[in-house]
């Protein structure tokens, strides 16, 4: 059986993984049905823009680029982390939140910046959030992934990326940074977001 291939819209190889281990983990025939390539894959070295104020625009903007582009099946991701004491900042500049600090894309330096902001704050609660937008036989569907939690005081744990170290997810004594990978896509709002894509395409008629 041919398979049919659908770009994932990011170059990040990690997430690639991430979602080729959920679709076989949900049904082996569905690995079968579906091949998922990367934009190294399809030879996509461009910086794909993303300028809109929302994750949905964001993630509608990297899809439609390869779409337009590459004429591939396409769905792409986008993900900030929701801050309550700071009006929902830092939202989509999460990436580049001390970009004005001269540090861009830096963790260390966007978590600090966070931190400093949030020293009043004494109400802590945050969430992430991940919105998938998957473009496929020319229709739109939209899937979207929310963890909430809280920010603590002082960074701690050495395992996964961004925000982790501050982030404890509600019903949890440990932030992110200290679960192991199967333990944070278990309740992750990115996981939350993948298997509903995931989801889809199972019960998607051909
Ligand atoms: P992206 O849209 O997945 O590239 O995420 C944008 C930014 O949000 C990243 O650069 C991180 O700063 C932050 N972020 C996204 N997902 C996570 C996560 O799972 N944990 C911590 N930070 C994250």
């Amino acid at each position: 059986m041919n398979k049919k291939i659908i770009v994932f819209a990011t170059a990040n190889a990690h997430k690639v993984e991430e979602v080729r281990a959920l679709l076989s983990a949900a049904n082996p025939s569905l690995a079968e049905k579906y091949e998922i390539l990367s934009l190294t894959d399809i030879g996509c070295k461009e910086d794909i823009p993303e300028t809109s104020p929302s994750f949905e625009g964001n993630a509608l903007q990297k899809a439609e680029y390869v779409k337009v582009h590459y004429n591939y099946d396409c769905f792409a991701d986008d993900t900030g982390l929701e801050v309550r004491a700071l009006g929902m900042e830092p939202g989509v500049r999460s990436a580049r939140y001390a970009a004005d600090e001269g540090h861009d894309h830096d963790a260390r330096a966007n978590m600090e910046k966070l931190l400093r902001n949030m020293k009043k704050a004494t109400d802590r609660t945050a969430q992430f959030r991940t919105v998938i937008v998957l473009l496929m036989d020319s229709k739109k569907e939209v899937f979207e992934g929310v963890c909430k939690g809280s920010i603590i005081q002082t960074p701690s744990g050495k395992e996964g990326f961004g925000y982790d170290p501050v982030f404890v997810p509600d019903g949890e004594s440990r932030t992110f940074a200290e679960m192991s990978i199967g333990e944070k896509n278990s309740i992750s709002h990115r996981g939350k977001a993948v298997r509903q894509l995931v989801d889809y395409l199972i019960h998607k008629e051909d």
